[in-house]
């Protein structure tokens, strides 16, 4: 199965010459869907994850099935003034502006190896944002992953960790 056929590109969105790589018709599709989570637990699982980190918020819709494929726990780094408790967090910036992730303080022990997973890689920052969120907290983050990576914007220079993605577009 070729997933790139269950994703969709719909022109001009949010902004005008935007090609929006649209996954709601991967998550409609359910053997498409469990196919994309099957391939990707087999290349996140030599990494030896202790628990997996999404990002809000289709990075949620990636992560927490995988997390449940491979048996592991589930961290949600979200947006601003979400979560209860004790938090923290990391500002980044954004083409225009910046924007801010979330944690529990109390989600990862010292040590831990969290994988962090998002829908798409287009700049990497929020995926960067996420590994330094994830070390301030005190976990190893062995690997970055999404379903679908931009290449031409060469978001993957911007993280230090490994990264991998289930599909490339290269324009
Ligand atoms: C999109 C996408 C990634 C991020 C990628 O999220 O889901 O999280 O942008 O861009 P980057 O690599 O340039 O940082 P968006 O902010 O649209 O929010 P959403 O996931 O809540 O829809
Ligand atoms: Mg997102």
């Amino acid at each position: 199965m070729d997933l790139k056929d269950h994703i969709r590109g719909i022109p001009d969105f949010p902004k005008p010459g935007i090609m929006f790589l649209d996954i709601s018709t991967l998550l409609r599709h359910g053997a498409a869907w469990r196919s994309a989570m099957a391939r990707l637990a087999d290349i996140i699982r030599p990494y030896k994850p202790d628990m997996l980190a999404g990002i809000e918020s289709r990075g949620f819709l990636v992560a927490a099935p995988l997390a449940l494929e491979l048996g592991l726990g589930f961290v949600m780094l979200r947006k601003p003034r979400k979560l209860p408790g004790l938090t923290i967090g990391l500002n980044y910036a954004l083409e225009y502006g910046t924007d801010r992730i979330e944690m529990q303080a109390d989600a990862v022990k010292k040590g831990d190896r969290v994988v962090v997973l998002d829908d798409l890689l287009a700049t990497g920052g929020t995926l960067a944002a996420g590994i330094s969120l994830l070390r301030q907290a005190g976990a190893e983050v062995p690997c970055a992953a999404t379903l679908i990576e931009l290449s031409f914007l060469n978001g993957r220079a911007r993280l230090d960790v490994p990264f991998e993605s289930l599909m490339t577009y290269d324009s």
